[in-house]
């Protein structure tokens, strides 16, 4: 009886490792081998005839048992292999219909305007509002307004393209001071204007000078305006535009329309001031000029210098590029090389 019971199970063991083939066919010859009428299973069956009732109950449980587990057995093999089958066809059967998408070719926004929109916004930020002027501008607006009369001499050193004998191409952008003031009365103080454009003199072509390039000018009037405020908000800027360590330095100069006047530096951010190349080993970079509105500029437009004051600072947008890109040539603003111009993709 015991032997019986040891054999049975023998046969369920080796029944559930053939039972893990890998096609149907041959799973199906295990289920016929074992399970089919000619099978293990039937003749213990048969073999259960001529026990005694005890025995006979005891050992068709087990047969039963046994069965039902191969059978199972087969059936979950079935449905992994038809599963597999199934997933095997899918695979075979994608078809990829989607086409390689085409290559858009995006355009980029040029270095000097993203240094002209860097400016402006970091101005607005401050309250300032953006203006524009006429790039064929009048002596008037150009010069005069600016304290800049007919014989002055600092004409010379910007004048440039005339396109009659009272107009011509802007040679910066400060005229657009005097026609803002001139358009505006005390009752609509603080003025905070900022003007960025392009700008045209008499000059060398080499790779720092151009006669075209471009500007942005900025200023302020309000009561109370002095050198402490420009000097914050050049500060200010500075770091905005050259990171967080930098100074500013400030050395007086000339400018017809400012009093006093300064030349801004900013210390060199490639070697922190200790001197190098870029900073011509004197640890400075200048990169504008700026001052407090002159009182003539004021009085001209209709404002009391003895009530408002004001400051102005002007600045050159390549030359503020370059610095910050550490481009060595003007002119690979102005050539459209698509090398040049694709590493300023954002
Ligand atoms: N207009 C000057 C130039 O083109 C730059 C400038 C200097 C602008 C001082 C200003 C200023 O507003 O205050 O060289």
């Amino acid at each position: 009886m015991s032997e019986q019971h040891t054999l049975l199970e023998e046969l369920l063991a080796t029944a559930l490792v053939e039972v893990q083939t890998d096609d149907l066919k041959s799973l199906n010859d295990v289920r016929v081998k074992y399970l089919g009428k000619k099978g293990p299973i039937q003749e213990a069956m048969k073999a259960m005839k001529g026990m005694e009732p005890e025995a006979r109950k005891e050992f068709g449980q087990l047969v039963n048992t046994v069965k039902g587990q191969i059978a199972a057995a087969v059936e979950n093999r079935l449905l992994e292999l038809e599963q597999a089958a199934i997933a095997q066809r899918l695979a075979n059967e994608t078809l990829d219909i989607t086409l390689p998408a085409q290559n858009l070719h995006t355009g980029s926004i040029h270095p000097l305007q993203q240094v002209v929109d860097d400016i402006t916004a970091f101005f607005r930020s401050m309250g300032y509002e953006a203006a524009e002027g006429p790039e064929v501008e009048t002596d008037f607006y150009n010069f005069e307004m600016l304290n800049l009369p007919h014989d002055h001499p600092a004409r010379d050193m910007q004048d440039s393209f005339y396109v009659d004998p009272h107009r011509l191409l802007r040679t910066h952008t400060s005229g657009v001071q005097a026609r803002t003031f001139e358009s505006r009365t005390e009752a609509q103080l603080p003025i905070k204007v900022i003007c960025p454009g392009k700008v045209y003199r008499r000059d060398d072509d080499d790779a720092t000078h151009s006669h075209q390039f471009m500007q942005i000018e900025a200023f302020i009037v309000d009561e109370n305006i002095s050198m402490a405020n420009l000097k914050g908000t050049l500060q200010a800027l500075a770091r905005h535009l050259f990171g967080a360590d930098r100074e500013i330095r400030l050395r007086p100069s000339f400018f017809p329309f400012t009093e006093p006047s300064v030349e801004v530096d900013v210390s060199c951010a490639k070697c922190n001031g200790a001197g190098c190349n870029v900073c011509k080993q004197t640890g400075w970079i200048e990169i504008l000029g700026a001052g407090l509105i002159h009182p003539n500029v004021l009085t001209m437009t209709g404002f009391d210098p003895q009530k408002v004051s004001g400051f102005a600072l002007g600045m050159g947008v390549e030359r503020i590029a370059m610095l910050k890109y550490g481009i060595e040539d003007i002119r690979h603003f102005y050539v459209n090389d698509l090398r040049f111009l694709n590493q300023f993709k954002r």
